[in-house]
């Protein structure tokens, strides 16, 4: 059998008629830029999130970068932001000239560690990005008590936790600005890049929306300097038609979560760790055990696929050698970037599957009975 990490074919089997009839729509319309569909997702991603206003633009990336752009974000500016995460979060702050300030994790749910977040804080310190890691959200309510105390702006990157919630709020919505990625491996995913900058504030929000297109509110004449980020028509149409469907899929990746947690009870392996005030979306389940290259491998070979997020901490990165971060330890982001798998879970997947995974963890282990 074959099982593959993630099945974006078998999803769009159950949906292509839909899809079919949204992509025709734009094709007769021909709007292709900032059309129709572009303000109607922006207000339905705002009522799914629960926040005033929300901003289409290419990217998470660029929601990341516009976001720190409408805060005036810039040289010698520090952020803080975790270590463990994808290379975007870090990558939008230093294209800014700006100071990632780096806060290990913790161990249990690979988010920011909040305990020692305040150590960190500094007079240039201008905001904390807190990543919602895997589907999970970091623990918000220490973040915005540090964020009041200390007048710092949060961005929350909920690029994989559309839909998760904490203590009932949903992720991307408590900070001052939110952004999402509709990348195709997302929970939602488009079918090419696009993003959302989520916010309840009205000047942050008129600032993005400036910023995405060049920095003009009247065309052609430039207040700002901005980029060009615009949402895509057709991505929007697509991203509406499976909004629809995001309830459905969020509750299946639930159940088969839960089935995997219940079925690895008694093998080696640590299952997902989900806080009391949690709701998690797994957008990826990550299992960590010791032995991850090696299974990894034996996995590979039965015809299973699974990923690693992160092999390498975003301190140790090269193109950061010059924040001379490298010799710094943060030793649980480095340990869960040699520990942890992502095994495959997505709602098209069959019981049949899952079943073929968990015996395939099962026997890794028993023919390795040394390593249990
Ligand atoms: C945590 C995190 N932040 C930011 C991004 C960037 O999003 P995008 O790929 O849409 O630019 C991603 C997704 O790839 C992500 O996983």
């Amino acid at each position: 059998m074959k099982v593959p990490f993630i099945d974006l074919q078998a999803q769009y089997a159950t949906i292509k008629d839909g899809i079919q009839l949204a992509i025709n729509e734009v094709l007769a319309s021909q709007d292709f830029i900032l059309g129709k569909q572009v303000a109607e997702l922006e207000i339905n991603i705002a009522h799914y999130c629960g926040i005033k206003r929300a901003i289409g633009v290419a990217s998470g990336t660029d929601a990341l970068l516009l976001s720190m752009m409408a805060l005036d974000i810039k040289q010698g500016d520090e952020v803080i932001t975790t270590p463990y995460t994808f290379f975007a979060t870090v990558g939008s702050i230093v294209r800014l000239g700006a100071v990632p300030v780096f806060v290990d994790i913790d161990p249990k749910t690979f988010n920011i560690d909040n305990i020692r977040i305040e150590e960190k804080i500094t007079p240039r310190t201008r905001a904390i990005i807190p990543v919602h890691l895997f589907g999970q959200m970091a623990d918000m309510g220490t973040i915005m008590e540090l964020a009041k105390k200390y007048n710092i702006a949060i961005i929350e990157d909920a690029a994989q936790a559309i839909g998760a919630t904490y203590n009932g709020l949903a992720a991307g919505s408590m900070g001052d600005l939110g952004i999402l990625s509709f990348y195709p491996s997302k929970n939602l995913g488009a079918y090419g890049d696009a993003g959302m900058v989520l916010t309840n504030n009205e000047e942050l929000a008129e600032k993005v929306s400036i910023l995405r297109v060049h920095g003009s509110k009247t065309k052609y004449y430039h207040t700002v300097v901005g980029i060009n980020s615009r949402l895509d028509t057709l991505q929007a149409a697509i991203l509406l038609v499976k909004l629809k469907h995001l309830d459905v899929w969020k509750q299946r990746r639930q159940e088969i979560a839960l089935l995997y947690d219940q079925d690895l009870l008694d093998t080696p392996v640590i299952c997902p760790n989900v806080s009391e005030q949690n709701d998690h979306v797994y957008t990826h389940y990550v299992i960590r055990t010791k032995e991850r290259d090696a299974l990894k491998s034996y996995l590979t070979e039965a015809g299973i696929g699974t990923a690693i997020y992160y092999p390498l901490p975003m301190h140790r990165q090269a193109c950061f050698g010059y924040l001379n971060y490298r010799d710094t330890r943060m030793p649980e982001a480095e340990r869960a970037s040699k520990e942890t798998l992502a095994i495959p879970l997505y709602p098209a997947m069959t019981e049949e599957q899952r079943k073929y995974v968990v015996e395939n963890i099962k026997k890794f282990f028993y023919l390795h009975p040394e390593l249990q």
